[in-house]
């Protein structure tokens, strides 16, 4: 017995058609106009839209940074990403110091043991000796197709030009994508000690120290190394006008580059958010920072003219206010890879948070939550208000991820094949966007009092309902690793 999604509206890239759609196994089987129940169990979609699961090609979760651990997890984080209507994403294996591409491997792969949606994994490079150097091409074959080098975060996780070069330059030859964070990570170290010894010690004061002109000037370098290699690159989290520009320059020049934004750089900004009054900013440190309105215009502009291909949400969460219980004796004696039971043995309890930056805006760890919130304030702010068209909602949030991370058509569509990774989609629900409905593992929301329209009813995994209106139905171990293809297309 099948399951049968009738009279609804589907949505792809490309169409909305009015259309019923079969689920056999764990694939779409058929879609056309009235089809027969024929003892299918059938799933009524009246007024509602049926679109690909989202996928989320830039999350952090469990991420070891800024001397913390961020707080979701392939557990907690995908219960929230499924609520919110995404069914895969891509998380960073970050290459560990001293150790191999491999050793982060296992170490996320362990992380990803309770996984409750699908994922794939992007393979982050902090020291390329000569041994991953060889080690890149074996990626590909672990179904790993995107490397990820940071030009920023200086004595953490940069790496310098010829590193990032010869990156591109093995990457282009085995049909693998380089991803960059492109700031100028020199510059940041060098303005931040003098902003703090000037005083400057409050959040605001970490977009003072990652000015737009440092992500202009890494983006450019990173989309001429591209042009030099022919190596597709793909930039992340763009927020401003210097960075548009630089890559829009390359794809005028038919360099391969690729972009993204993320949620919060479309609504957020230096004055109302980073520069609120005490210490609340700090809820918005993240790094490239948030900006101004006028780069909201840059980055919908981009998002609508083709310049960038993807939204995504460099969902990295940090408790606001944590720190809470005995978390060092705790750290002593575990180490930080259980926080989750740290956590879970008593609710009150919270691993370090962003109170680590008080009086010192450097150690404020960097990112913010948004795995839940991306398609609901999109839909509402791009489609509601009229900026994108539902088929372009789909293709950012869906299938350009899918396209250009070579999962394609598996993810990212609906069609005959596809995996029946589904969202019910009510365009008339309307939900307030609040730290008090999130399902995310953390105490405030960036959209906090937002009102949106149009939210997630229903959500399957490959056949499988993982929710049912406020109810959660996934299981721990049922996500899969997506093994993703190289040589994807640059779109
Ligand atoms: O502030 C951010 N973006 N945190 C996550 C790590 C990164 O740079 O993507
Ligand atoms: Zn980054
Ligand atoms: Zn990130």
């Amino acid at each position: 017995m099948g399951l049968l999604f009738k009279h609804g509206t589907i949505i792809t890239a490309s169409e909305m058609i009015k259309a019923d759609l079969l689920v056999e196994g764990e694939t779409i089987s058929l879609i056309g106009a009235n089809l027969p129940a024929n003892g299918h169990e059938v799933v009524d979609c009246t007024d509602k839209y049926l679109l690909p699961g989202g996928i989320d090609v830039h999350t952090h979760l469990e991420l070891p940074f800024g001397g913390t651990l961020s707080n979701d997890d392939f557990d907690v984080g995908h219960m929230a990403a499924a609520f919110g209507g995404t069914t895969c994403h891509i998380d960073f294996v970050i290459q560990p110091v001293g150790g191999s591409l491999h050793d982060g491997l296992a170490t996320w792969r362990k992380k990803a043991e309770v996984a409750q949606i699908d994922y794939g994994f992007h393979m982050a490079v902090t020291d390329l000796t000569d041994a991953v150097l060889e080690e890149i091409p074996t990626m590909v074959d672990e179904g790993i197709t995107s490397l990820k080098l940071f030009m920023a975060y200086k004595n953490v996780f940069q790496v310098d030009d010829a590193t990032l070069f010869k990156a591109m330059q093995v990457a282009a030859a085995n049909g693998m994508i380089v991803m960059v964070h492109a700031e100028n990570g020199d510059v940041e170290a060098t303005l931040t000690p003098e902003l703090l010894a000037a005083g400057k010690t409050e959040p605001k004061h970490h977009a003072d120290s990652r000015p737009p002109e440092i992500e202009g000037e890494a983006t450019n370098r990173a989309v001429v190394m591209s042009g030099l290699t022919g190596c597709p690159l793909y930039v992340v989290h763009m927020t401003c006008e210097p960075a548009i520009a630089a890559l829009s320059r390359g794809r005028e020049l038919g360099y391969p580059v690729m972009g993204e934004t993320c949620v919060q750089y479309f609504f957020l900004t230096v004055e109302d958010h980073l520069a609120a009054p005490g210490f609340e900013g700090a809820k918005y440190v993240c790094s490239p920072p948030i900006r101004t309105t006028h780069d909201h215009e840059v980055l919908w502009r981009a998002i609508r003219n083709g310049t960038l291909q993807i939204v995504s949400t460099d969902h990295c969460d940090f408790w606001f206010d944590g720190g809470k219980g005995p978390w060092q004796e705790w750290q002593a004696q575990n180490g930080s890879a259980t926080w989750a039971n740290y956590e879970r043995q008593d609710p009150s309890y919270r691993r370090p948070g962003k109170e680590l930056g008080k009086g010192n805006f450097a150690k404020i760890p960097n990112g913010m939550p948004g795995i839940e919130d991306r398609m609901m304030v999109i839909w509402e702010a791009g489609v509601n208000q009229g900026r994108i068209s539902p088929m372009r909602f789909v293709e950012l949030n869906c299938t350009n991820p899918a396209k250009i991370f070579g999962m394609y058509p598996k993810k990212g569509t609906l069609a005959i094949g596809s995996d029946a990774d589904i969202v019910v989609w009510d365009p008339n629900q309307e939900h307030i966007m609040s730290v008090e409905t999130t399902h995310m593992r953390i105490d405030y929301n960036v959209y906090e009092g937002m009102a949106v329209k149009g939210k997630p009813t229903q959500v399957y995994q490959r056949g499988k309902k993982l929710v049912d209106g406020a109810q959660w139905l996934g299981s721990n171990g049922s996500g899969q690793f997506v093994r993703r293809q190289p040589h994807a297309p640059v779109l």
